[in-house]
C-alpha cells in the first residue's frame, strides 16, 4: 500500500499502531519537508490521544537518530567507555557539571550534548556561558580536542544531530503536544543515541520542580525511556529522583556555576546534590565496566571529588572550551548589582517550596528565557535557598536575591515567599527528611 502523510495521520488517528515504514515515512519527511507542519502537527496530536506501544517509539527513535549525523568514536584516541547521563529537568540541577567531570576522572568519555534552560527550569548550556568566552557550538574537532584533554566535554547539538527532532520539538512546542510520554522519550533518545554512547543514566525528576508532578507519572517515563534505549541497542538505568526542593543551595546560571565550583574544590557540598551526583556517577562506571559493582562505583567517584581530580578535569574542560584558563581559582563569573536577602515572615519551619514558582522566579528575574532565543542575564538568581524542613525565626533570610534592579529585587522577595509554606516550629520531624534524593532506580 502506498504510504501518504494522510494515511499515516488516519490510522494513527483511528488508533492503529503504525508499521516501521510509517514511521520511517514520518522520520523522512520530517528532515525533507514532504511532511507539512499542519501533517506533523497532526501526527503528533494523534500520538498523544492514541499512543504508541514501545515498538512504534522504538522504531521512531531510531529513525530520529538516524535523521542526521550519528557520532563515532572509534579509533579517535579515546580511552574508555563513552558516557552519558540525562536529567528531565528540574530547579538548581546542575548535576551534569560535577558529574562529567567525575566520571571522566574515573575513567569513562563523557561528550554530553546538553540544553538550553526549558521553562521554568535551567539548562546546562545557559549556566556554562556564565563564564567568559565558553563555547558550547563547537565543531567536531573541538568536541574531540576537549575529550583527549579532559574526557568529557558539555556542548549543545550541532544542527546535524538528529534534525528530525529539532522540526517536530519545535512543532510540539507550539501545538500543546508536547505532553507525550512516547514524543517525549523518542525526543531525548535520539539525541542520546546520535552521540553514539555506550552507557546512558536518566534522571528523571519527579516534584513541584518537575515536567511529571506525580510519581506513577515518573515511573511511566522512566519505564518507557529505559525500555526504548534498550530497545534501540544502548544499555540504560533510570533513577527517579525527587523535585520538591531546590537541587544544592542556588539557583541561577552564574551562581549555579560558583556552587559547582565550590563543590569540586571540596569548599562546599550540600549533602543531596552529592548524594545524587555519586548516586548516577555509581551507575555510568558500573555500566561502563568500570567497576564491578555501583557500589565500587560511588567510592571510586567520591575518591575522583576528594583528590581533586575531578576539579581539575572540569578546569582541563573550561580551558579546552575558550573558558577561563585558571577556573578553579578565578572564574570571572559575573555578579549581580542589587543583593537582597528575604527575610523569613515568622518563626516556623519551611515545610514546602512550590519549586516550580522558584524556577519562574529566576525566569522573571531575566535568568531564564520567556521566548525563544531571548538573552539570558547570568547573574541573577537565588542563592543560599533554606532546605526543607530548616526550621527558621522570623527576620532569618531564607534564601538571597542576586536581581538587576531593585525593582526586580522587590518583585522577586515577594514571589520567594509566596513559594514557601510554613508549619509551626515542632509541628514536623526534620529527622524524617533524608539527604538521598533518589526515590527509586530502573534498569538492568
Ligand atoms: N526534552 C526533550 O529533549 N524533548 C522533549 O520532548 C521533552 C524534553
Amino acid at each position: 500500500m502506498d504510504i501518504s502523510a494522510a494515511t499515516v495521520i488516519a490510522a494513527k488517528r483511528d488508533g492503529a499502531a503504525l508499521s516501521a515504514a510509517q514511521l520511517q515515512h514520518f522520520a523522512q519527511g520530517l528532515v525533507d519537508g514532504s511532511w507539512a507542519d499542519s501533517q506533523v502537527a497532526a501526527l503528533a496530536m494523534a500520538i498523544v490521544l492514541r499512543g504508541m506501544n514501545t515498538d512504534e517509539t522504538v522504531v521512531l527513535t531510531s529513525a530520529m537518530t538516524h535523521s542526521g549525523e550519528v557520532l563515532q568514536w572509534g579509533g579517535a584516541g579515546l580511552h574508555g567507555p563513552v558516557l552519558d547521563k540525562h536529567s528531565t529537568g528540574g530547579v538548581g540541577d546542575k548535576v551534569s557539571l560535577m558529574l562529567a567531570p567525575t566520571v571522566a576522572a574515573c575513567g569513562g568519555v563523557v561528550p554530553m550534548i546538553s540544553g538550553r534552560g526549558l521553562g521554568h527550569t535551567g539548562g546546562t548550556l545557559d549556566k556554562l556561558e556564565a563564564l567568559p568566552g565558553y563555547r558550547c557550538n563547537v565543531d567536531h574537532a573541538s568536541l574531540l580536542a576537549a575529550l583527549r584533554s579532559a574526557g568529557c566535554a558539555i556542548v549543545g547539538a550541532s544542527a546535524q544531530v538528529a534534525p528530525a527532532d529539532r522540526r517536530l520539538y519545535a512543532i510540539r512546542d507550539v501545538t500543546a503536544t508536547v505532553e507525550s510520554v512516547p514524543l517525549i522519550t523518542a525526543s531525548i533518545l535520539s539525541k542520546k543515541l546520535a552521540a553514539g554512547l555506550q552507557g546512558l543514566v536518566l534522571d528523571v525528576k519527579v516534584g513541584s520542580g518537575a515536567f511529571m508532578a506525580s510519581l506513577p507519572e515518573a515511573q511511566t517515563l522512566a519505564q518507557s525511556l529505559v525500555a526504548v534505549a534498550n530497545g534501540a541497542g544502548l544499555s540504560a538505568r533510570a533513577l527517579i529522583t525527587d523535585m520538591n526542593q531546590v537541587l544544592g543551595h542556588s539557583t541561577g546560571n552564574a551562581l549555579e556555576v560558583q556552587e559547582a565550583l565550590d563543590f569540586l574544590t571540596g569548599r562546599r557540598q550540600e549533602p543531596r546534590l552529592l548524594s545524587l551526583t555519586l548516586d548516577l556517577a555509581a551507575q555510568l562506571l558500573h555500566m561502563g565496566g568500570l567497576v564491578p559493582t555501583p557500589a565500587q562505583g560511588r567510592q571510586l567517584a567520591q575518591r575522583a571529588l576528594d583528590t581533586g581530580a575531578a576539579a581539575e578535569r572540569f578546569a582541563r574542560m573550561v580551558t579546552a572550551l575558550g573558558g577561563p584558563p585558571d577556573v578553579l581559582r578565578d572564574a570571572q563569573l559575573p555578579t549581580a548589582p542589587v543583593q537582597r536577602p528575604v527575610p523569613a515572615p515568622r518563626d516556623g519551619v519551611l515545610s514546602r517550596t512550590n519549586v516550580r514558582a522558584l524556577g519562574q522566579c529566576v525566569v522573571q528575574l531575566g535568568g531564564g528565557r520567556s521566548r525563544p532565543g531571548d538573552a539570558v542575564d547570568s547573574r541573577v538568581g537565588l542563592s543560599a535557598v533554606l532546605p526543607l524542613h530548616t526550621p527558621v525565626q522570623a527576620g532569618q533570610p531564607v534564601a538571597i536575591v542576586h536581581a538587576a534592579s531593585e525593582a526586580s529585587a522587590e518583585q522577586a522577595c515577594r514571589d520567594v515567599l509566596a513559594a514557601c509554606g510554613w508549619v509551626e516550629l515542632g509541628g514536623e520531624d526534620a529527622a524524617a527528611i533524608s539527604a538521598n534524593p533518589v526515590l527509586q532506580r530502573l534498569g538492568d
